[in-house]
């Protein structure tokens, strides 16, 4: 559909030119000799971009800004500032016109104003578009997403969060499953009782006992007075112990026989104490070679087990990445008082290309990193960490979420990706975009027939 423009100015000439400047230039272009007769006309039908001279009879520019805004008329509104004018153009940019253009101007000064002005608008629906999403359908808790795998475990969260069933959350550093975990506590039955998490990996192993299970007075050197440990802090709620598998043999046949009975024996303790707590673990090895390797026992590996969760990487579903970033965006924007800002569609094709070795959370650390770096509205691709400018080759080429071993499927991703690059490149002269490839024009013709790219 034609964007629609008005051309207000009551130079008869001027109005005129520009009329049929932005007809030539597929423009719908309507014009008014002054800002009354532009009011009812935008009433009437409103416009996407309105360019408005500033002085003018009956009603001038910054009058017809005001009336506008007032009456609710859409569109983005650009004024054209004559000599002498300039701080009333101001005035209306403060005021919230779009920008302005100097007159005399040239047609393409004008053209790039409304194609700037277009990309942000652009920019703003797919935002609002894609924070709609978040708040929809393509959350669980705090989790978002909207790969098909990731919506099978939210299913999988819904189904397990009201049983007390111990669960095991797989999957790389950074995935989110620390974020599973408390999605499943506080969705389910017991989200009043405590949640407890526990690192089982940075504690060292002499202390680690104490603090999951408790000492009693003089159990140890330290040990000036009884103490709970976590196991007891998170009766009637949820513990989480996270790493499980830098967990030390010892304490896993005394964990195993926590979880057997369903009671613990504080360190030096002769009683036992009956708790009522509901088991996650986390890891992000691969626990059952940690079992067939001997270092896990397997008969422990069985009880946390009893429902896996197992999380994709952020690399095989990319089609998260603009939902993720526009999250981590609100989110780190609201934070550090800068809310709106947005991600430009180049700098996005880089993120969505990149193959994040540090999933989820290597992500949010980007984003958050770019926005303290950078102070403009969009975030461009300078934005972004060198890491991405170099590798988004990597990333959406050769790691889609489909079949994403088959070398030759990855050859025939990173060759259209190339070519089409090429072509974008040399607008389309294939004789040039060979030559950018290496590739002879006849291999080039024969590989735009193979791939259905002509
Ligand atoms: N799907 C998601 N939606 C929103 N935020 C996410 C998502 N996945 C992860 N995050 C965020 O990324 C960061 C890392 O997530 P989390 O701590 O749950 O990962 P992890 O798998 O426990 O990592 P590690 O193995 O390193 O402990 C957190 O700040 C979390 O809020
Ligand atoms: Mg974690």
């Amino acid at each position: 559909m034609k964007q629609r423009v008005l051309v207000i100015d009551d130079e008869e000439n001027l109005r005129h030119m520009l009329w049929a400047m932005l007809r030539k230039n597929g423009y719908h272009a309507d014009e008014a000799e002054n800002g009354e007769r532009a009011l009812a006309m935008a009433r009437e039908h409103p416009y996407d971009f309105i360019i408005c001279d500033i002085r003018m009879p009956v009603l001038d520019g910054l009058g017809f800004l005001r009336k506008a805004q007032e009456a609710g008329i859409g569109g983005t509104i650009i004024m054209m500032s004559a000599y002498g004018t300039i701080d009333t153009a101001l005035q209306c940019m403060k005021e919230g016109a779009y920008d302005y253009v100097s007159k005399p101007f040239r047609n393409d000064e004008v053209l790039l104003v409304l194609k700037k002005a277009e990309e942000r608008e652009r920019l703003k629906t797919e935002n609002r578009r894609l924070r709609a999403e978040i708040g929809r359908e393509y959350s669980f808790g705090a989790i978002v997403s909207r790969n098909g795998r990731m919506r099978e475990i939210f299913e999988l969260i819904r189904k397990v969060c009201d049983v007390k069933t111990s669960v095991l959350v797989l999957g790389e550093s950074g995935t989110g499953k620390e974020l599973v975990a408390k999605a499943i506590h506080h969705n389910g039955s017991r989200r009043d009782g405590p949640f407890v998490a526990v690192n089982c990996g940075a504690i060292p192993e002499n202390l680690l006992e104490s603090e999951l299970f408790g000492h009693v007075r003089g159990a140890f050197t330290d040990a000036a007075a009884d103490r709970a440990g976590l196991f007891e802090e998170a009766h009637g709620g949820t513990l989480f112990l996270d790493e499980i598998g830098d967990m030390p043999p010892s304490l896993q046949v005394k964990l195993l026989r926590v979880l057997q009975e369903g009671e613990v024996r504080r360190v030096g303790a002769e009683r036992t104490t009956k708790v009522d707590v509901r088991v996650i673990s986390a890891t992000s090895r691969d626990l059952e070679r940690e079992v067939a390797e001997g270092r896990f026992r397997e008969d422990l590996f069985f009880r946390l087990n009893v429902f896996g969760i197992t999380l994709p990487p952020l690399r095989e579903r990319l089609e998260d990445v603009p939902l993720l970033a526009a999250h981590f965006l609100e989110k780190h924007g609201t934070a550090l008082g800068r809310p709106g800002v947005r991600v430009s569609p180049e700098a996005l094709r880089l993120l969505a290309g990149y193959g994040w070795p540090g999933n989820v959370r290597e992500l949010e650390n980007c984003i958050e990193r770019s926005l303290i770096l950078c102070d403009a509205d969009v975030l461009g691709p300078e934005a972004l960490p060198d890491a991405l400018r170099g590798s988004s080759i990597g990333g959406a080429v050769v790691y889609p979420e489909e079949d994403h071993l088959s070398i030759k499927k990855a050859e025939e991703r990173l060759e259209r990706e190339f070519i089409r690059r090429a072509l974008d490149k040399t607008n389309g002269n294939r004789t040039h975009a060979a030559r950018l490839l290496e590739i002879s024009h006849r291999a080039l013709l024969y590989k735009l027939k193979e791939y259905g790219m002509e």
